[in-house]
């Protein structure tokens, strides 16, 4: 059985650990290293630990890097001796795959950019490789699947598009329902009831909207009367501009994913 080393055990490696013994990945094939002994200690029965990362991916197929995006060329550049024949895994975001592979010495790189819900294994992961093999793509595929849905793409340039859509775009829903329970609250109603009526009300659209084989846009039509409740709002929403911003918003996300980049390894 496939043999992972986790470089990293925080909350993402967490998630992904977690989620790879749901599936009934066998916890003793995984290494996961961190010098936090408190965080060692929170891994689930089973998993084998070390403070030491050479020692940890020494023993792995596949590493799986999961360190903050600042730590990653250092972390890299001493496994590099290690990860010769081995497949790394990245999980940080913002850090491209060309300079992954710089930094490993030549190593098959698979960059990913999962997104926060990847936490409760509802997460949306972007892949994107220049050189792994169609088995390599498979068995990182079968891993992240672990913490939600996959999707691959072609470049270092899309996963900072990803980056900028479904990386960050949690938030972007946070915000407007933090913006639409104020709203309930603001016109009278309490805070509790704002926020169960709104956070059910996304949950159901999300669910609708995912199942339905109809379009966001084309589910929008079909509950806006005429002259009705809906459209009153919708009407207000369009003319202060919620398209135009949200695309200047996401823009703004790709280019600081772009920026991240380029301060990891200036060009
Ligand atoms: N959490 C998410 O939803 C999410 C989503 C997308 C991408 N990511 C990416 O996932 C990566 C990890 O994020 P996270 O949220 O899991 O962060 P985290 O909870 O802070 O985990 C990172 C872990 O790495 C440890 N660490 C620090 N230096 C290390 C080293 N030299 N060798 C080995 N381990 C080391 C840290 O220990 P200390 O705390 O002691 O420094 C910490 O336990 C980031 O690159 C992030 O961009 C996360």
């Amino acid at each position: 059985m496939t043999k992972l080393a986790f470089i990293g055990a925080g909350r993402i490696a967490q998630a992904i650990i977690g989620g790879l013994i749901n599936q009934g990945f066998v916890a003793a094939n995984m290494t996961a290293a961190d010098p936090d002994t408190r965080i060692l200690d929170s891994l689930p029965e089973g998993v084998q630990r070390s403070a030491d990362n050479l020692q940890a991916a020494s023993d792995a197929d596949v590493v799986i890097l999961c360190v903050k995006p600042n730590m990653t060329k250092s972390v890299v550049s001493d496994l590099a001796s290690t990860l010769t024949g081995r497949l790394l895994i990245s999980v940080a975001a913002g850090i491209r795959a060309s300079d992954l592979t710089t930094w490993s010495g030549g190593t098959t790189v698979i960059r990913c950019m999962p997104n926060t819900p990847a936490l409760i294994r509802q997460g949306m992961v972007g892949l994107y490789s220049s050189d792994a093999s169609t088995e390599q793509r498979t068995l990182a595929e079968e891993l992240l699947s672990a913490v939600g849905s996959t999707a691959w793409f072609e470049s270092d340039d899309d996963l900072d598009k990803v980056t900028a859509l479904s990386g960050s775009g949690p938030a972007y829903f946070f915000y407007l329902m933090e913006a639409m329970i104020d709203a309930g609250v603001a016109l009278g109603i309490s805070e509790d009831a704002s926020r169960t009526l709104v956070l059910n009300t996304a949950l159901g659209a999300a669910a609708m909207a995912v199942e339905s084989a109809e379009s966001p846009s084309q589910l929008r039509a079909n509950v806006t009367s005429p002259g009705g409740t809906t459209e009153a709002a919708l009407k207000v929403l369009a003319s202060q501009g919620l398209p135009a911003n949200m695309d200047a918003a996401v823009r703004a996300a790709y280019h600081r994913a772009i920026e991240l980049g380029e301060n990891a390894s200036p060009r």
